[in-house]
């Protein structure tokens, strides 16, 4: 199971969007599933440990994922703390450590979001998480339709690509 990951907890997320996408382009047989459960996570302290339902049903989707796709927008230079917090709460638990994981980010900006996505290079490191592919979708508005659907052919075959990566890397 591949599962995708948004950084973003917009409703009409850009990101969101192109992890919809990505599943459509899943090669056959690979079950994909994008976590839905980012904005329950509370705060992480490790006082809390092991955590309410919402951090197990993180740590066993982690658990159950052979592979991971993070797509994530900026926020002031950096990765939304959304995202940062649900990392957190797997350092010490290590669900995601060894996981083949592919880092996209996307941005209404020309720059797409890089700043996010090297912070996340970062802190994947020093949790032992093998990034295979990183890369960035810049003026994404551009390439979504009046629905919100990716329409850009060429975002299409990244994200093919990539998910044929991780599919392989997940073998
Ligand atoms: C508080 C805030 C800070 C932002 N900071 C950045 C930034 O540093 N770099 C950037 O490219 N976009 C920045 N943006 C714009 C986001 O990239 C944009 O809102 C994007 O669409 C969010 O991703 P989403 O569509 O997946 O929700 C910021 C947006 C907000 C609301």
């Amino acid at each position: 199971m591949i599962l995708a990951i948004c950084g973003s907890l917009q409703r009409t997320s850009s990101n969101l969007a192109l992890l919809r996408a990505a599943g459509t382009a899943a090669p056959p047989g690979t079950v994909y599933q994008i976590f839905e459960g980012l904005a329950a996570l509370p705060a992480f302290n490790p006082d809390d440990e092991p955590g309410p339902a919402s951090v197990l049903a993180w740590r066993e989707a982690l658990r159950a994922a052979q592979g991971v796709l993070i797509s994530t927008p900026e926020y002031a230079h950096g990765m939304p703390g959304a995202l940062k917090n649900a990392l957190d709460w797997v350092v010490g638990s290590g669900e995601l450590v060894g996981k083949p994981t592919v880092l996209v980010s996307a941005s209404p900006g020309a720059t797409g979001g890089v700043r996010a996505q090297v912070q996340l290079v970062q802190v994947l490191s020093a949790m032992d998480v093998p990034v295979i592919e990183t890369f960035t979708v810049p003026l994404v508005r551009g390439k979504l339709g009046p629905d919100g659907e990716v329409r850009d052919a060429a975002t299409l075959k990244r994200l093919a690509d990539a998910l044929s990566a991780l599919a392989r890397a997940a073998d």
